[in-house]
C-alpha cells in the first residue's frame, strides 16, 4: 500500500509546492502593480483638440470664452468685458441685453427673414466681431466708447458710435444704415458702451481690436493662399466660399468669406491688413492670439487669396477724400504716394508705410 502511495505522495508534495510558489507570485505581481500604480507619476493626457459645437444659431459664444479665459495665463492684464450678473438692477440692463443678442444673432432680427427687418447679407457682427465683441484681439469692442467720437480718415470726418455701427451694417454687413433713434441701434450702442465702461478716456486696453502683425518682405501671394484655403479653410467656409447656413436658415454656421452674401469692398475686412490680423489670431475656428495655428506667411497670403475673390461692391468715391490719408493697404486709386494699386492691395508694404510717414513727416515740418 504505502509503496503505491509514494509517487502520489511525491507528487501531492509537488502540487503543493507549485501552488505556494504560484501565490508568492501572484501576490508578488499584484504589490508591484500597486507599488507601480502609487509611485510612477500618471502619463499626461494628450491635450485634446475638441471641435467647437455651435449652438442653433451658429454661434460659439460660451465655448469660445470658456476656453479663452482657460489660456490666458500669461503675464499681460488683458482686457476682460464686465460680468453679466452685475447688470443686476441696471435700468439699461434690458437694453444692454438685447444690444448684446442683436450683436450676437444680428441675422435674426434683419437677414433674410429677419423679425424686423431684411437688410443685412445676413450675417452676425459676432462673426467679425467674436464672442458678442469680447473676445481678446477677436476684434472686441473694448476700445470703443473710450476712443470715439474721433476723426476718421476714411469720412475725414469726427464720427460718433452711431456712425461707426452704421458703418459694419452698410460695409461689413452690406446692407442699410439703422434708424439712430431706433431701439436697436440705442441697445447696440449701450450695450457696446457697458463693455466699455471701465476703460478710461482716449486708452486701449490690452487685448483690443487686433493684434498687430509683421509685414512680409514680399508681396502677399494668393495662389500660395488658395492651398492655405484648401488645406486650412475650406472645410468650414466651403470651396466658393459661401459657408453653410444652419438647418432652419435663420443664420450661418459658417460664414460666407466672398460672393453675394459676403461684406463688400468697402468694408474694414477688405484692406488685407485688417484680414490677416483677424484670421492669424481667430482662425481657423478655435485659435487665439496666444495658441495660433497659422504662420505670418499664411496668414497674410489666405487674406490676399480671399481678398482677390468676387464680392459685392460699394460705392466708396467719397470714402478718403484726403488721399494723403489713405492707408497703405487701401487697394483703391489715386495715391498720393505714387505705389500701385497693386501694391496697395497686396505688398510689399514696408516699403509704402515708410514713404508714406516720410510725407507725414515733410508735412509737419513744413507747416
Ligand atoms: C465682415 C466682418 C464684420 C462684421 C460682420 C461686422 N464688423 Fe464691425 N468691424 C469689422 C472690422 C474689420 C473693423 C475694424 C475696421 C478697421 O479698423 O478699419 C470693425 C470695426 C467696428 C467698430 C469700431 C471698433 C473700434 O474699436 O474702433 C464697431 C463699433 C463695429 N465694427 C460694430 C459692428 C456692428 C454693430 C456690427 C453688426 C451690425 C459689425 N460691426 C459687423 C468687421 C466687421
Ligand atoms: C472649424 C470651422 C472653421 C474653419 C476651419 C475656419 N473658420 Fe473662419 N469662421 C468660422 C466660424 C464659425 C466663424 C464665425 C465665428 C462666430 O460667429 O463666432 C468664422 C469667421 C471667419 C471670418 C469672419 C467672418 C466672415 O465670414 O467674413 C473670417 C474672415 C474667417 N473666418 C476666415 C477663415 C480663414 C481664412 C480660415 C482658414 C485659415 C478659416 N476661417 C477657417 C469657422 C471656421
Amino acid at each position: 500500500m504505502s509503496n503505491t502511495n509514494k509517487p502520489d505522495r511525491d507528487l501531492a508534495a509537488i502540487v503543493i509546492r507549485l501552488t505556494q510558489i504560484i501565490i508568492v507570485l501572484v501576490v508578488f505581481i499584484i504589490a508591484l502593480v500597486i507599488a507601480l500604480a502609487k509611485f510612477i507619476p500618471a502619463p499626461k493626457p494628450e491635450p485634446v483638440v475638441e471641435t467647437p459645437v455651435p449652438d442653433a444659431y451658429g454661434n460659439f459664444t460660451e465655448a469660445g470664452k470658456q476656453s479663452t479665459e482657460q489660456r490666458l495665463k500669461d503675464t499681460i492684464n488683458y482686457w476682460k468685458a464686465p460680468d453679466e450678473s452685475a447688470l443686476e438692477g441696471n435700468s439699461k440692463k434690458e437694453s444692454i441685453l438685447y444690444g448684446k443678442d442683436l450683436i450676437a444673432h444680428t441675422s435674426v432680427y434683419f437677414g433674410e427673414n429677419g423679425k424686423i427687418y431684411n437688410s443685412t447679407n445676413g450675417m452676425n457682427c459676432q462673426n467679425c466681431h467674436l464672442d458678442a465683441g469680447t473676445k481678446v484681439y477677436g476684434n472686441n469692442y473694448s476700445a470703443v466708447t473710450s476712443t470715439y467720437p474721433k476723426y476718421r480718415a476714411r469720412s475725414g470726418a469726427i464720427e460718433n458710435i452711431y456712425k461707426r455701427v452704421n458703418d459694419c451694417f452698410e460695409r461689413s454687413l452690406n446692407g442699410k444704415a439703422l434708424d439712430t433713434t431706433s431701439k436697436e441701434m440705442q441697445a447696440i450702442v449701450e450695450y457696446i458702451n457697458w463693455l466699455g465702461k471701465d476703460v478710461a478716456k482716449g486708452k486701449k486696453p490690452e487685448g483690443s481690436g487686433f493684434k498687430d502683425l509683421a509685414f512680409l518682405d514680399r508681396a502677399a501671394d494668393p495662389e500660395g493662399g488658395k492651398s492655405v484655403y484648401v488645406a486650412k479653410c475650406q472645410s468650414c467656409h466651403q470651396a466658393n466660399g459661401e459657408g453653410i447656413m444652419n438647418g432652419d436658415k435663420t443664420a450661418y454656421t459658417y460664414p460666407p468669406l466672398w460672393g453675394e452674401k459676403s461684406y463688400n469692398d468697402g468694408a474694414g475686412l477688405y484692406r488685407l491688413s485688417n484680414f490677416a490680423k483677424f484670421v492669424k489670431y481667430n482662425m481657423p475656428l478655435g485659435a487665439s492670439h496666444d495658441m495660433v495655428q497659422l504662420t505670418d506667411e499664411e496668414a497674410w497670403d489666405v487674406a490676399a487669396f480671399v481678398n482677390s475673390q468676387p464680392r459685392p461692391k460699394k460705392d466708396i468715391s467719397k470714402d478718403w477724400p484726403k488721399i494723403e490719408e489713405k492707408p497703405f493697404d487701401h487697394p483703391f486709386g489715386p495715391f498720393a504716394d505714387g505705389f500701385t494699386e497693386k501694391q496697395h492691395k497686396f505688398g510689399p508694404f514696408k516699403p509704402i508705410k515708410e514713404k508714406q510717414e516720410a510725407m507725414k513727416k515733410n508735412k509737419k515740418s513744413k507747416a
